[in-house]
């Protein structure tokens, strides 16, 4: 389906966006000692823009890993496949870890993720950041542990988010009506 920028309605601006996500690393921050290392990893590509304003703001020391994950394609509904990844990580045994990612949608892709992270790298305990939690359209059980918005069941784009790989660069929320 064509879609034109012009169309997009704004659901969440940039200065909400940011004071929200500053408040959600305050909400991180209070969970974890700022004494013990965490491994943060940022599910690409649309986790790019919350995870880059997410980190500015929390306190203990922190390593990056980013992992590449993808059930859409090009499309305004999931796949129901994990299709592509790039899974590669650093020994993560009895580490902290939490993964940020941009919605989840189905919990497909997550489950997939959590599920690879626990078992096969063995982590001491893994939790879930999101920006968005479209619980509405839950298939699986994925229970985020810090969600920066709840949305009902509607297309978003923008801040990180896509549609055929186009507005992820925009800094505010966006719908197609
Ligand atoms: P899930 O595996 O069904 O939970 O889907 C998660 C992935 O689907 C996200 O990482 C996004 O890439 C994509 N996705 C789900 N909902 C939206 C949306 O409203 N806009 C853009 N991408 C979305």
């Amino acid at each position: 389906m064509d879609k034109n920028i012009k169309d997009l309605k704004i659901l969440i601006d940039s200065n909400s966006l940011n004071k929200r996500i500053k408040e959600l690393a305050d909400e991180i921050n209070s969970k974890y000692s700022t004494n013990e290392h965490l491994t943060i990893i940022c599910v690409l590509r649309g986790a790019v823009m919350f995870f880059a304003e997410l980190v500015k703001h929390l306190k203990m020391p922190i390593k990056m890993e980013f992992v590449s994950l993808s059930s859409y394609g090009d499309s305004f509904k999931s796949s129901g496949k994990v299709k592509s990844f790039n899974l590669s990580l650093p020994p993560l045994k009895d580490e902290n870890v939490l993964i940020v990612e941009d919605i989840v949608d189905t919990g497909l892709t997550l489950d997939f993720l959590m599920k690879f992270i626990k078992i096969n790298c063995k982590a001491k305990d893994v939790k879930l950041a999101v920006l968005f939690d479209k619980k509405c359209a839950r298939k699986f059980d994925i229970e985020p542990d810090f969600a920066a918005y709840e949305i009902d069941d509607k297309f978003i784009v923008g801040f990180g988010l896509d549609y055929c790989g186009l507005y992820r660069n925009l800094d505010y929320i966006g719908y197609f009506e």
